[in-house]
């Protein structure tokens, strides 16, 4: 029988998440539908309960509903309770577990796709929502030496910083106090760029060497991508790779088989 699966988020339409779990399933041969399911937060606990009744064997979450998810299953993986959010549902003999596959899949991207040695790096964050939160644990398990995190609302970075601590060298401030600083990657995970805007960076981050890594992604450069580019950065990445590499890990939870993820990065822009 075809085992279904999804994702669920507010809105929905643009979600490539059907198209990259179509590909694993054909890849790995294994017989399931993925379908993509528009729910408003105010709905939220009651789809679900729905869906899971009808027999969905696992979701994909994104936003605006990552944080409330969190809330609403019976267990939850270390990683997840460390993001605060979930990506990944799983449900497994009526048993609802959540987890967490965006630092995973951010860094699989970096390391395994595009070849960036995060040992020993000195990483910067732009913002400090969500899917900062999502990220900071991987990247200082990957070896992250310190990672600053800069936001425009100072207290949210704080808050953040605060809770990582413990974990590593993480510290907050200020768009404006990145002036004398230089970093080995700039990881911009603010969602101004979904509103069409490129927050007040200073353009001395930009150094030779920098890697810029944007979280978004689009058909053409995103508002981070043109900016850092604009002012000289080299190497200049968009978010697609993490976004596969992040599903191929909510396929491993739940069918045990890690599909390849380059055949299917290729097919998308
Ligand atoms: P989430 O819902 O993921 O927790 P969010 O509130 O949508 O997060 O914000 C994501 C990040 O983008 C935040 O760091 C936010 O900055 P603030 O904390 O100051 O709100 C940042 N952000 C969004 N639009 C921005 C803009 N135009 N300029 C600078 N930062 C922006």
């Amino acid at each position: 029988m075809t085992d279904r699966y999804g994702v669920i988020g507010h809105p929905i339409a643009h979600s490539k998440s059907p198209v990259i779990h179509g590909l694993f399933a054909t890849q790995t041969d294994q017989d399931i539908s993925y379908e993509a399911f528009d729910i408003p937060p105010a709905e939220l606990s009651t789809t679900i309960n729905k869906l899971i009744q009808d027999g969905i064997k696992g979701l994909n979450v994104t936003v605006p509903l990552k944080k409330e998810v969190a809330e609403l299953v019976d267990h939850l993986s270390d990683r997840a309770q460390l993001a605060g959010a979930v990506n990944t549902i799983d449900v497994k003999n009526g048993r609802i577990s959540g987890d967490n596959t965006d630092g995973v899949g951010l860094v699989r991207d970096l390391r395994d796709n595009l070849g960036i040695d995060l040992m020993d790096s000195r990483l910067l964050i732009l913002g400090a929502g969500g899917a900062t939160r999502g990220i900071v644990p991987s990247l200082l398990e990957a070896g992250a030496t310190s990672i600053r995190i800069a936001n425009r609302t100072l207290e949210k970075a704080r808050g953040l910083a605060d809770q990582y601590r413990s974990l590593g060298a993480v510290t907050p401030c200020r768009f404006d106090e990145l002036e004398r600083e230089s970093f080995d990657l700039i990881i911009n995970a603010t969602s101004a760029g979904l509103h069409g805007e490129s927050p007040p960076f200073p353009t001395s981050i930009i150094t030779p060497d920098v890697v810029c890594y944007d979280l978004s992604y689009a058909m053409r450069d995103t508002p981070f991508t043109a900016w850092a580019r604009e002012h000289g950065a080299r190497q200049v990445h968009q978010g697609w790779g993490m976004l596969v590499e992040q599903a191929a890990e909510s396929f491993f939870i739940w069918r045990g088989i890690r599909p390849e993820t380059g055949p299917v990065l290729k097919q998308l822009p």
